[in-house]
């Protein structure tokens, strides 16, 4: 049973007050409130269980990683995963989608080649696109979006030409919500021979993903986003795509043996995650996949479902406020405006004197807010612990907002 208001006695930070109000946090599509579980998983670590990890033979070193290395099999777990060893440590998606351009598109990509990706993408899934246009002469071939906000499918199938090499989609827009049906593109992809990445920053925290379900070829996931500490993330690789990579950074930790003339890799995971690592964040975020998994992902998408439609109802009501997006299937991210209330800064002003923290801003997806026809939205993202009573706290704080500033 799915009870929030226990829950949220699990999220400490949500029984502080902002502004003389009782906290209402609605901007977890950027990064997402902390489990005691979490709190408590990093403490212990820092306070009885530290020491760096792969490297020593003491004590504290081996424990140290046997708690770090824990966290690949609940990844692995998480994500539906065949193996331990396709899952890469990273610090999050950013991280995750630059680590496929540069140690496998940039591989094997020539001038002229092609990457397939929609409007709606994040900068994260744009900008290590624009650095192989760039620097290695690839051309990006954009798809559109529906007026309603929705990826289609058989439109990103269409744009696949002989030089296609790659295409990058979100499985989930942090602007809209949209919920993009990955599953198709993949199978699609398989037959037409075109490997698949999959953003699933935003998606993986609001719902169960199974990437051998999917059929993709990459995953990449946030541990911020997902409860867990920042700097924290997997990157999901299919076994088959491992050895086509080259090593990413270079470094300690990454490498089998180092000599004058010549230097052999570690095996996959190891040999994309150089350098001392990020433990605690790691431990951290292995603490809040097992808090997620206790809750059950099917709980916590029911549970944001019933919200979304509960806002969506709200937000019927009000004929001043323009939500942008409108797709059948989507997550609980509203993206909107005001008419005539100027930019969306003034409204998360507002609404922040009343204790609400939401973003706005472009959202780093510009190329969307183009398709969109604005430069800035105003952004409410909810995450498990959000409550009906929040909604109406949101409403009524912009019901104040179009008084004060609307026409
Ligand atoms: N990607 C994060 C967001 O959408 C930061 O807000």
């Amino acid at each position: 049973m799915y009870d929030v208001d226990t829950i949220r006695r699990d999220f400490p930070i949500l029984e502080r007050s902002v502004n003389g109000n009782r906290l209402v946090y609605l901007d977890n599509g950027a990064s997402a409130q902390k489990p005691k579980a979490v709190i408590e998983a990093v403490t212990r670590s820092y306070s009885s269980e530290y020491a760096n990890v792969h490297r020593g033979l003491h004590y504290l070193s081996n424990l140290a990683t046997e708690n770090y290395e824990a966290v690949r099999s609940v990844i692995q777990r998480f994500l539906g995963a065949r193996h331990s060893h396709e899952i890469l440590f990273t610090s999050g998606t950013t991280e995750g989608l630059n680590l496929v351009s540069y140690a496998w598109a940039a591989r094997y990509m020539k001038p002229g080649d092609e990457i397939v990706l929609s409007v709606m993408e994040h900068h994260a899934n744009i900008v290590p696109w624009h650095f192989l246009r760039e620097r290695n002469g690839i051309v990006l071939r954009w798809v559109d979006i529906s007026d309603d906000g929705e990826l289609v499918p058989e439109s990103v199938l269409e744009a696949v030409t002989p030089r296609t090499r790659l295409i990058a989609v979100t499985h989930m827009s942090n602007v809209l919500g949209t919920e993009v049906d990955v599953e198709a593109i993949s199978a699609g992809a398989r037959d037409l021979g075109v490997p698949v990445l999959v953003d699933g920053s935003q998606a993986a925290v609001h719902m169960p993903v199974d990437v051998t379900e999917i059929g993709c070829d990459f995953y990449a996931i946030t541990g911020h986003k997902l409860y867990g500490p920042s700097a924290s993330g997997a990157l999901y690789v299919r076994e088959d795509r491992l050895d086509e990579m080259w090593p990413f950074m270079g470094g300690g930790d990454m490498i089998r043996e180092v000599r004058r003339d010549g230097i052999t890799y570690n095996t996959p995971p190891h040999k994309f995650e150089a350098g001392t690592p990020p433990i605690v964040s790691m431990i951290g975020l292995g603490a809040a996949l097992e808090y997620l998994e206790h809750l059950g992902m099917e709980n916590v998408a029911s549970h944001e479902a019933t919200i979304r439609d509960y806002v969506l109802d709200q937000m019927e009501g009000l004929n001043w406020l323009d939500v942008q997006g409108r797709a059948a299937n989507r997550g609980a991210i509203f993206s909107f405006t005001i008419a005539g209330a100027g930019h969306p800064h003034d409204i998360s002003t507002i609404v922040d004197q009343k204790g609400i923290a939401v973003r706005a801003g472009h959202h780093c997806a510009q190329p969307l807010m183009e398709r969109l026809g604005l430069t800035a939205t105003c952004r409410a993202s909810f995450g498990l612990y959000n409550t009906r009573d929040e909604v109406d706290r949101l409403v009524e704080a912009l019901e104040i907002c179009h008084d004060l500033l609307g026409n």
